[in-house]
């Protein structure tokens, strides 16, 4: 899945060139290759889709050499994961109902690479032989309101120092409930019950699986899918789509799905992995100078009483800051972003409010 704004990671992530496109971590390579490159461990090139926005086929393109135009599915519109997800299911259910689908986004970190393999594998193990909606599941380290939060269930957990704590070699979990981004208070609450993981959003099971779960909580996504099956693997599929995609509900999977399901089931996975949806998940992940700041480039800064910051600026530029402590400072040619760290998940409402003035 490559089609989301990553609207918190404003103003280097923008409409025109989202952060998956983004050398964000400064390695040459952008978010999107390193996925690819991490979904061909297990898949050959012909194996592996990708769902993005019209807007983008041609940076999906540029971005991986090796996939074929025909395995760039397009969207026109910006209707969240459930469509796109439900499209992709048909598309694979009508040469295979039993294809099992891997789920990747396409903007993540994951620094264990080989355990994230084994995950996965675990994963799809369980749903070759099991009617199950599976997610790979994260330890919680502070209450993020912008994650879903998986509660396993109770009989799974092993007691530690710690208090109780989830054992992460066991493999498979039934989930007793799921909440897409709870509001502060309950995530405090979830963080500190110690019952829930959050959902890394890489999601495991059969395409027929999942179909029967919109046929039951989604009727009128499924009904727009479903109309489709003639068309899929023709080449009438992409009129249909154009004409069709537009007018299905905008949902993401969480919300569509895996809130409602009462067969998700969770493989917790220690993998190094993070969101790097916002500017303080980068700032967790990236290596920090004495005071715990984050420098994207560290030339040009003269910094005095500055802690826990995150700053990027034109490497030519000279930066003086004095006094500041968990502040996002972003400097680009058009805009400068100056943000506590603590509010960031506001920034998108900002954007939608600025695109609204427009
Ligand atoms: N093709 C396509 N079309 N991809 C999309 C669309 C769309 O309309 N909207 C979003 N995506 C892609 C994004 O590029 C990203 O790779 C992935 O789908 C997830 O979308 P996000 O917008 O990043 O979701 P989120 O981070 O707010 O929440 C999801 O991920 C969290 C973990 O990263 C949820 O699944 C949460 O429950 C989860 O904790
Ligand atoms: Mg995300």
């Amino acid at each position: 899945m490559a089609g989301g704004i990553g609207s918190r990671f404003w103003p280097s992530s923008r409409t025109a060139r989202p952060k998956q496109f983004i050398d964000i971590l400064g390695t040459g390579e952008s978010l999107m290759q390193m996925t690819w490159q991490r979904a061909r461990r297990f898949s050959k090139p012909e194996q592996i889709l990708v769902l993005t926005n019209q807007l983008y086929q041609n940076l999906v393109a540029e971005h991986l050499p090796e996939i074929s135009k025909t395995n760039i599915l397009t969207e026109p519109a910006r209707n969240n994961t459930a469509p796109c997800i439900a499209y992709a299911a048909f598309k694979l259910y009508q040469k295979d109902p039993e294809a099992i689908m891997v789920i990747l986004p396409a903007d993540h970190l994951i620094l264990k690479e080989d355990k994230y393999a084994e995950k996965i594998q675990t994963a799809v193990d369980f749903v070759a032989k099991n009617e199950a909606l599976v997610t790979l599941g994260i330890q919680p380290t502070r209450p993020d309101t912008g994650y879903g939060y998986i509660q396993f269930t109770q009989n799974a957990t092993q007691p530690t120092d710690k208090g109780r704590a989830i054992d992460t070699a066991i493999n498979v979990l039934p989930v007793k409930s799921f909440k897409e981004k709870p509001d502060l208070v309950t995530a405090e609450r979830y963080l500190n019950s110690r019952q829930y993981l959050w959902n890394a959003g890489i999601f495991i099971w059969k395409a027929k699986d999942v179909i029967s779960g919109f046929k039951k909580y989604q009727p009128d996504l499924y009904a727009l899918f479903e109309g489709g099956m003639p068309y899929y693997n023709t080449d009438q599929e992409n009129a249909f789509i154009e004409q069709h995609y537009k007018t299905s509900p905008k949902i993401s999977i969480d919300y569509a799905l895996m809130e409602k399901a009462d067969n998700v089931f969770t493989v917790p996975a220690d993998i190094g992995w993070s969101d790097l949806g916002t500017w303080a998940s980068l700032w967790d992940v990236k290596q920090k100078d004495d005071a715990g700041n984050v420098l994207i480039s560290d030339q040009h800064m003269e910094l005095s009483q500055t802690k826990g910051c995150i700053i990027s600026k034109d490497p030519e530029k000279l930066a003086v800051i004095d006094g500041l402590t968990d502040y996002i400072v972003i400097d680009q040619k058009d805009v400068l972003l100056i943000y506590p760290k603590s509010k960031e998940q506001d920034i998108k409402h900002i954007i939608a409010k600025l695109e609204q003035q427009k």
